[in-house]
């Protein structure tokens, strides 16, 4: 029987990798939690329903690109199973009329050394989205001895997990950005609520962002599971929608990690960086002005890379200020292109998820 999960950052050689997949994709309908995901002016909000299917077929085509690209370079792929999305879902607690997606991965699992752990998002829409992974799971736990195939609590997403009059009215960005620094989210406290891409591992440290989709209960229950971790929040007081780290702060490599322009951490937070003399460097601009259409995502899903080691990165093809950035931190870059795919969730590191990256838990901090 062999080593399958080992995972303890974003950078050291990965080895195998889970890749998402866009079948049945929905625009989810509006709930509590999702709402304030779509801005106003989005011409996403209020329409829900399957999404297009010559985008689904253009989306995977760009998923078969990164899988192509890193088989090439010897990393094993694996994909989830996809649902029928389009179910309508309910427990004794709450009911939605669909599902999402099995976009992306980085959302749902967390690797931390030899355990995969299906997360506790806060959209009702992505509540069953781990079944897409459970066969994976069930391989994995077959396979490798020493896998921990763990669930986090499942939270019950009652009305009372979030605040029912934060978007009622139509706020402004100035409004939104007072929000955020004021750690004002959608959220409430009433249990932990996490999405996985929260969570910047770090061998021994995690630093998990505290926005619309993890709140500080979360951060509690996380220090509480992994006594021997060391857990960090992390805010972005200039990002008007804060959900999933990977766009905003982003690690190459031990002692260097990308910034976004726009959202430098809060005040006090970058000092264990600075005491441990890590480079935090400002993100290229990104080459487009606006996302793709019916994306969810800002446009610094160019920032949000797939680092294979210490010295490679995939970079979306189109994103070329990122490549030549990347270029002169000293990394050799591998353009993929992925654009089609970002409107189901995320750029390349959002549609993936660790299973193996060799070396072990490293203190960075010490
Ligand atoms: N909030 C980010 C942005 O729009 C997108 C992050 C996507 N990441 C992910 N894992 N789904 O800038």
């Amino acid at each position: 029987m062999a080593k399958i999960v080992n995972s303890w950052n974003d950078w050291d050689p990965l080895k195998r990798v889970i890749v998402g997949r866009c079948d049945n994709s929905m625009i989810p309908p509006e709930e509590p939690a999702t709402s304030e995901k779509v801005p106003v002016d989005s011409e996403m909000r209020g329409m829900w329903g399957l999404r297009p299917l010559a985008t689904v077929e253009r989306g995977n085509e760009c998923l078969e690109n990164l899988v192509k690209a890193v088989e090439d370079r010897g990393v094993v792929v694996d994909r989830p199973t996809p649902l029928q999305w389009n179910q309508a879902i309910g427990t004794p607690d709450f009911r939605n009329d669909s599902m999402m997606t099995c976009m992306p991965p980085r959302d749902i699992l967390l690797t931390i050394g030899n355990e995969i752990m299906a997360s506790a998002n806060s959209f009702r829409c992505r509540y069953f989205e781990y079944l897409a992974y459970w066969p994976l799971m069930k391989q994995y736990f077959d396979e490798d001895p020493e896998f921990k195939w763990t669930q986090a609590p499942r939270p019950r997403l009652t009305d009372a997990s979030y605040k029912h009059n934060y978007y009622d009215e139509k706020i402004t960005l100035e409004e939104r950005l007072v929000r955020t620094a004021n750690k004002d989210f959608v959220t409430t406290e009433v249990e932990p609520m996490w999405d996985a891409a929260d969570v910047m591992r770090m061998g021994k440290d995690l630093f998990i962002q505290h926005g619309l989709t993890t709140n500080r209960t979360a951060m509690e229950w996380f220090q509480r599971y992994y006594p021997e971790l060391r857990v960090h929040a992390m805010n972005f007081p200039g990002d008007p929608y804060p959900i999933h780290i990977d766009a905003t702060f982003v690690p190459l490599r031990p002692g260097l990690i990308i910034n976004n322009p726009h959202r430098h951490p809060a005040e006090g937070q970058l000092a264990i960086f600075e005491a441990n003399d890590w480079e935090v460097v400002d993100a290229a601009q990104p080459a487009h002005d606006e996302p793709p259409a019916l994306c969810y995502s800002s446009v610094w899903l160019s920032m949000n890379c797939l680092v294979l080691d210490p010295k490679t990165v995939i970079v979306e093809a189109s994103e070329v200020h990122q490549q030549e950035q990347m270029d002169k931190l000293g990394m050799n870059v591998v353009p993929v292109d992925l654009r089609d795919a970002y409107p189901f969730g995320g750029g390349l590191h959002c549609s993936t998820a660790d299973v193996y990256r060799e070396g072990g838990c490293e203190d960075y901090f010490p």
